[in-house]
Formats: structure tokens, C-alpha cells, sequence
């Protein structure tokens, strides 16, 4: 199975990452969002991130012009006809990925691969909503994309084989390191680091101590490289909270109970780094 153009929907912070570093080895890339501001967003942060690459010499001025080129802006989800692989990275939300996934069954290929980069959502559920389970998966990327090494697949039920095989590939080319994960909620990455996150948010809603003192603890006490409050104000306190509630949901256990004080701050419209304000405050983007 030969993967040469790619669609990403969503321009967000992981949508637009995985735009740029499959458009920076070789691949046309379609980048996909709701509202044109939203992808000359996510076109202007790749262009960013590019004139850093050139600024430290890992990049030429050439190699970034062809990078630029190789990525199309997007509003019109038909454009997924063009694409060997479409790669999801909306909300993290089970409704909006399932109405999303049926509607690109529609309109992709028969050859092309429906692939997810959710957090924590089942792939068989999502693979449901298509008549194509056998070329649904999960390629869960890290944040951020560009220097995260690591990417998590995940086989759904019916995921067969050269399905597989071809995103492991895919991911190998993206000079990634892919590791092969079974369905279960928040898969590896996400059932170990999400947990600790949540127990970091309990802190601060008790009193232990002060967010800056939780990160200083794990950071200098654990060797941690980021503490956990602004590790989460970068994933985004939404979308640790919808991974809270899959954990939960998913394994029924109370110990997976999303902390009330993560609750009040995405009501707030505290999302973190994306929003200016999280656990920390950031200069807005
Ligand atoms: P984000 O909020 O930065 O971006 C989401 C983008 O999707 C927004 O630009 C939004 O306009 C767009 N969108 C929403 N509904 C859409 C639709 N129906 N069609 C097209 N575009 C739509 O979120 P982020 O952080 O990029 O997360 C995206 C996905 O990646 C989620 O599933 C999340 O769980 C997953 N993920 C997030 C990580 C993180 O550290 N933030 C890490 C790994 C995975």
C-alpha cells in the first residue's frame, strides 16, 4: 500500500504538527479545519516552527519553501478524495470524530486508511462508524509532533495486517519510532501519564501545595524534564479532561475521577497554553 498524499483534519496544535512533519518528509499534505482563520492558524505557527528549523541550520531557506508547498489549506472535508491516508486530530470527543469518520468513508478512496490521533477514545467504536473497520487505526502522535519521537498505534478489532503495516511504515518515514498498543482507554501513554496529571490537580484543589511547587517537586524530585501542571496547560486542560472521563467511563474505577478543580478551569475557559491561562499564565499566541 503506497501512502503518498496525506489529509490531516484539524489545524490545532497536534493537527498542524503532524501537517508539518509529514509535508518536511516528502508528503502532500492536505490540512483540514472548520473555518479558513482556523488553518492560516495552524499554517502560521508550521511557518514559524519551519524559520526556527532554518535559523539553527537543520533546515535550509529551499527546504522550507518546499515544505510550505507541499502543504494545501483546506476547508472542504471532499478533499479527503485526494488521500491515500486521512489522519484525524479534531476534538477529542466520540461524537465528533464518529460523525467525522462516517462522513469521510463517504468520501475517500476505497484504498485509504481512516487514521485517528485520539488521546484515549476506542478505535473499534470509532471504526463502527464507517463501513471500512479494516482500515481504521490509531496513530496517536506526541505534543509536540515536530520533536516528540514517539508514536503509538493502535489496531482496532478489524484493523488488519497491511493496514498495519502501511502506518508503521508511514510512521518509520516520519522518523518516528511507532509502537504497537491494543485498544484499551488512553491506551499506554495516556492510562499512566493522565492519571498522574489528575493527581497533580487534587494537589493544588487540597491545599498541598502551590502549582509551582507540585512542578518543582517532580521535576527536581522525579527527574521529570516538565513538571505535570504545565505539561497538562500544554496538552490543554480540555483535553485532559475528556481523557479523564474515557478512563473513567471506560474502566469504571473511581481512581480514574476527573479532579472538580480540572472540571471548573475548562468551564472557566482555562484550557492552558492555547488560551493563555492554565495552571500558569502564557503570552498569548
Ligand atoms: P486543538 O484544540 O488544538 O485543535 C483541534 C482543532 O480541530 C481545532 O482547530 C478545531 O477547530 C478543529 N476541529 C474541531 N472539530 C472539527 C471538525 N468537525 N472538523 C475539522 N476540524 C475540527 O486540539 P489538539 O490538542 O490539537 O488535539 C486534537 C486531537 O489530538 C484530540 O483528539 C487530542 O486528544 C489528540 N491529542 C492531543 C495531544 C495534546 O497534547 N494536545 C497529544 C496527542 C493527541
Amino acid at each position: 500500500m503506497q501512502i503518498k498524499t496525506i489529509m490531516v483534519i484539524g489545524a490545532g496544535q497536534m493537527g498542524s504538527g503532524i501537517a508539518q512533519v509529514c509535508a518536511a518528509n516528502g508528503y502532500d499534505v492536505y490540512m483540514h479545519d472548520l473555518k479558513e482563520e482556523f488553518t492560516q492558524r495552524g499554517m502560521n505557527g508550521i511557518d514559524k516552527n519551519l524559520s526556527r528549523q532554518v535559523k539553527k541550520e537543520r533546515m535550509t531557506e529551499d527546504e522550507k519553501q518546499e515544505t510550505l508547498n507541499r502543504l494545501r489549506p483546506t476547508t472542504d472535508l471532499d478533499d479527503a478524495v485526494h488521500a491515500d491516508i486521512i489522519i484525524e486530530a479534531a476534538v477529542e470527543n466520540m461524537e465528533v470524530k464518529c460523525n467525522l469518520f462516517s462522513r469521510l468513508d463517504g468520501i475517500a478512496q476505497e484504498h485509504a486508511i481512516l487514521a485517528t490521533n485520539t488521546s484515549s477514545l476506542p478505535i473499534t467504536e470509532i471504526a463502527a462508524s464507517t463501513k471500512r473497520p479494516k482500515q481504521v487505526i490509531g496513530m496517536h502522535f506526541m505534543n509536540p509532533v515536530p520533536v516528540m519521537k514517539l508514536v503509538e498505534i493502535i489496531r482496532g478489532l478489524a484493523t488488519t495486517d497491511e493496514v498495519y503495516e502501511a502506518v508503521e511504515t508511514l510512521a518509520k518515514n516520519l522518523q518516528k519510532t511507532p509502537v504497537e498498543v491494543n485498544d484499551f482507554p488512553g491506551f499506554v501513554s495516556n492510562r499512566i501519564l493522565m492519571p498522574m496529571i489528575n493527581e497533580a490537580i487534587f494537589t493544588v484543589y487540597e491545599g498541598v501545595s502551590s502549582p509551582e511547587d507540585i512542578d518543582t517537586v517532580m521535576k527536581l524530585g522525579m527527574n521529570h524534564p516538565m513538571g505535570p501542571l504545565t505539561l497538562a496547560d500544554f496538552i490543554g486542560l480540555d483535553t485532559c479532561l475528556y481523557i479523564m472521563e474515557t478512563l473513567h467511563e471506560g474502566f469504571g474505577d473511581d481512581k480514574y475521577r476527573p479532579c472538580p478543580l480540572l472540571r471548573k478551569y475548562v468551564k472557566a475557559g482555562w484550557l492552558g497554553k492555547k488560551t493563555g491561562k492554565g495552571f500558569f499564565e502564557y503570552e498569548s499566541n
